[in-house]
């Protein structure tokens, strides 16, 4: 018995320390402690009524949702990564006695995913949109809701949707801590090189004037609004800021909203936060991925780089861009060695995948940021727009150029698993 117990300490030891190392270095004691009560609602499970019906879990989950936790999209190759190599959604589509059919297009191994409508499906499902692939129909914790799934399969098939998979979300406050002036003014460096190569990236200036730079396409600026949606959107827990279920549903799967809060009148500060405020601080502080050391010590890295310059990829794909002076010590006057101009770019029909989210149309993407990308298991498209081939080519011969871009981050690409 003794025995069990020092294992599990150990255990429970070792995961405390390697979960301080996803820590961004410079946070205060009480930072901490609020970025490991983070950590553990990205883990947790979300069930319809939390404690009342499973342990361990939190509650609000659907009536639609994609997933039932924030690790099941972001856990490789821990938590707050990317995809894991097998598809979680399987599982949570029928937990609980839920009673979906899992899309075709969702594989024991593939990239966990969410869909967008490249049209309106509905006055609540309008162009761009999330499509939600779950309903808690059938759950033991939801006796009452009677909710069909969408016919997830057939939309596919007449191609009113397009699949996003789920990035790494390492270094994110630091990508948030990046003046807009900063990524407008890197924009316009190199104005002869760029013209050359026909690269034009340009801002996503959302609706209140600020510089998107989270999702595929840029569409938000602020963690906060990003994460409250997620929590919204592929969880299906209402919040503070997204206050009421965002699909029409029967009232039989309705709960009041919303279901993750403050507590305005906890004894504790730390109690009163909501889970959107902990994921918050726990994606805002999370540690960036460590480029390896491309120095004068290692000559193959090194031209490496050079070459990834030469043959245009960081025209797009900075390598560094400085974080201004934020309020929050850690993330202030930082270098931010990101890979990405986190402009929009065209990238052409080939690429195109249809969807418009504010000024980003159906082609137009954000540079991906490719720190960490050696840790991955998915990564499809290969990023560059047609006409920048043409001309880079030009440069160099593409089976030499691709190897040695990918040597310029210490890794060559695993095999590529399509969703
Ligand atoms: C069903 C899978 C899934 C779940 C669950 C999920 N995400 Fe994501 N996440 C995605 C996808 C797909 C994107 C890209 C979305 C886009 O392009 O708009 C994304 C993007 C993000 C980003 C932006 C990263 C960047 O640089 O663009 C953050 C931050 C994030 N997720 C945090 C979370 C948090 C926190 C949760 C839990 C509340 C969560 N996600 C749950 C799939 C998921
Ligand atoms: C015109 C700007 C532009 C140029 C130039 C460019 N990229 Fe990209 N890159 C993008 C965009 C936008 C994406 C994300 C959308 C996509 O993959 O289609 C991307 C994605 C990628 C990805 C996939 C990342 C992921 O998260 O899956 C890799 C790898 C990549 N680029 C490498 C390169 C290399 C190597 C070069 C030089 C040969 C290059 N790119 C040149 C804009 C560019």
């Amino acid at each position: 018995m003794l025995m069990l117990f020092v294992a599990w300490l150990v255990t429970a030891l070792l995961q405390a320390q390697s979960d301080d190392l996803l820590m961004l270095p410079g946070l205060t004691g009480p930072e901490r402690e609020v970025f490991r009560d983070g950590l553990a609602v990205f883990r947790k499970q979300v069930s319809v009524k939390g404690v009342e019906g499973f342990a361990d879990t939190e509650a609000g989950l659907g009536p639609y949702f994609n997933m039932d936790s924030c690790q099941g999209c972001h856990s490789h190759p821990t938590s707050g990564g990317s995809s894991p190599l097998d598809n979680q959604q399987r599982e949570a589509a029928v937990r609980a006695g839920a009673a979906n059919r899992v899309p075709a297009f969702i594989k024991p191994q593939s990239a966990a995913i969410q869909l967008r409508a490249r049209q309106a499906l509905a006055p609540w499902l309008p162009a761009g949109s999330v499509v939600p692939l779950f309903t808690i129909t059938g759950r033991s914790d939801a006796p009452n809701c009677d909710l069909p799934q969408m016919r997830i399969d057939q939309m596919f098939r007449h191609g009113q949707v397009a699949i996003r998979m789920a990035p790494a979300i390492y270094g994110s406050g630091l990508i948030e801590a990046i003046p807009d002036g900063t990524i407008v003014a890197n924009g316009k460096k190199d104005e002869a090189k760029r013209r050359l190569f026909g690269v034009r990236g340009r801002p996503h200036v959302l609706s209140g004037g600020r510089v998107g730079r989270f999702g595929w396409k840029a569409s938000h600026a602020s963690l906060e609004q990003f994460i409250a949606e997620a929590y919204a959107v592929e969880q299906g827990v209402t919040n503070d800021l997204y206050s009421q279920e965002p699909f029409p549903v029967p009232p039989g799967c309705l709960q009041p909203t919303p279901e993750d809060r403050r507590n305005y009148f906890a004894r504790r500060g730390i109690d009163s936060h909501s889970n959107v405020d902990r994921l918050t601080h726990f994606v805002r502080h999370l540690a960036a991925p460590v480029p390896h050391d491309s120095g004068p010590r290692d000559p193959e890295l090194a031209q490496a780089s050079q070459t990834f310059e030469d043959i245009g990829c960081g025209l797009c794909h900075t390598p560094t861009l400085l974080t201004g002076a934020s309020a929050y010590g850690n993330l202030a006057e930082k270098p931010v060695p990101l890979y990405s101009d986190l402009l929009l770019d065209r990238m052409g029909k080939a690429l195109a995948d249809g969807v418009n989210q504010g000024l980003a149309t159906g082609d137009m993407f954000r540079t991906a940021p490719l720190w960490g990308l050696g840790k991955r298991h998915f990564f499809c498209m290969m990023g560059a727009p047609e006409a920048f081939w043409r001309r880079s080519k030009r440069m160099a011969a593409l089976s030499q150029m691709r190897g040695r871009a990918f040597a310029a981050f210490g890794f060559y690409p695993p095999p590529c698993v399509t969703v």
